[in-house]
């Protein structure tokens, strides 16, 4: 006789702890799994980062092994591959040379430069894709930071001036999404005020509406040689302390005219894309950043994390913690595990 548990044994003679409920019944199988699967991703819920130069030869990343630093025609051959995959979307980031840095960033305006080069190209090869733009003065600013500076203070209304001429100059280039990623007060409706102006009613506004002051950038800043001048980002962007203050920006982003809202580090910061998820109907996007890329590349490049079920399991609970939209330096390969997998 057994120690005194609810152990019975049933009609047949084996063991039976009896109980009517019982949750393994909808795991027995991957059928069954994938019949009550809650959350699913899809390559078309990617956006695919790609970092830009006027070189023409391709700079390879350290931080960020598998990421390249390319010139205009291989960006576009990352497009394709990409593509082919079911990726849709694509957003540009640009590395300055340091000649045409300034403190107003005037740079980030002129439709030669590189980023309304770069969006016409994949446009005109893919007239379907979506086409981001990141709206920020820092990759063409002498300060390296997001905003004009004045006796070592960050200007919002100068600042915010810069980034109408910059969005209006995106848009024209053919832009489907700007993305306001410098965190200065009102810059939304400012730039909702400017594209409109200019005709641009369909251009979205891809509000990075909780970017926080965060230590995870450290790769991308390596990757555009684009870290603060001096001090550090922590009177705009976000204190990761705080979750109610995002709530206060997606409000004033909402109301200002953005049309998604984005959570910015993403796997550190789920609860605050479940809260924003809650408190507003707009579609919510996280974004995969450089260094949880790095985290990720580094545990696998010691044998130390399954690539392939790690970044498929964090894209998921991306989806889980309520994002529609995932920004990701993966999205290509995490598109093409998908396809391999028959999951598209
Ligand atoms: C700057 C910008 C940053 C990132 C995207 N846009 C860096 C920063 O705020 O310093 C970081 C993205 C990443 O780490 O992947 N406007």
């Amino acid at each position: 006789k057994g120690p005194n548990a609810p152990l019975r044994v049933n009609n047949k003679g084996k063991a039976w702890v009896p109980q009517r409920a019982r949750p393994r019944r909808n795991r027995k199988s991957e059928a069954v799994r994938s019949m009550v699967r809650e959350n699913v991703v899809r390559p078309a819920n990617f956006i695919y980062p790609l970092f830009i130069h006027e070189e023409d030869f391709e700079v390879e990343i350290k931080p960020m092994p598998g990421c390249l630093r390319h010139s205009l025609p291989h960006m576009l051959k990352e497009v394709e591959e990409a593509w082919q995959f079911g990726v849709r979307s694509f957003v540009v980031f640009p590395k300055v040379p340091d000649e045409l840095k300034t403190n107003y960033a005037d740079e980030c305006y002129n439709p030669s430069g590189i980023v309304p080069r770069a969006v016409s190209m994949i446009k005109e090869r893919f007239p379907d894709s979506i086409v981001c733009t990141d709206v920020a003065l820092d990759p063409y600013s002498d300060q390296g930071h997001d905003g004009v500076v004045q006796d070592g203070k960050i200007l919002n209304d100068e600042t915010i001036m810069q980034l109408t001429k910059q969005v209006v100059c995106q848009a024209r280039a053919g832009a489907d999404v700007v993305a306001p990623s410098d965190m200065m007060d009102g810059r939304v409706g400012a730039i909702r005020d400017a594209l409109d102006s200019e005709g641009f009613t369909d251009v979205s506004i891809l509000a990075y509406t909780a970017k926080y002051a965060s230590a995870f950038y450290g790769p991308f800043r390596d990757a555009l040689d684009s870290h603060p001048g001096f001090g550090d980002k922590k009177t705009y962007q976000q204190d990761p302390a705080n979750g109610r203050e995002a709530l206060l920006e997606a409000a004033l982003d909402a109301a200002e005219g953005a049309d998604m809202l984005m959570v910015k580090p993403g796997m550190p910061y789920l609860d605050v894309i479940r809260r924003l998820k809650e408190s507003t109907p707009l579609p919510i996007s996280a974004y995969h950043v450089s260094g949880e890329y790095a985290m990720m590349k580094a545990a696998v490049e010691r044998g130390w994390l399954d690539e392939r079920a790690a970044v498929l399991e964090a894209m998921t609970c991306f989806k889980r913690a309520g994002a529609d939209v995932i920004l990701t330096y993966y999205a290509k390969d995490a598109a093409r595990w998908l396809c391999e997998d028959g999951l598209v």
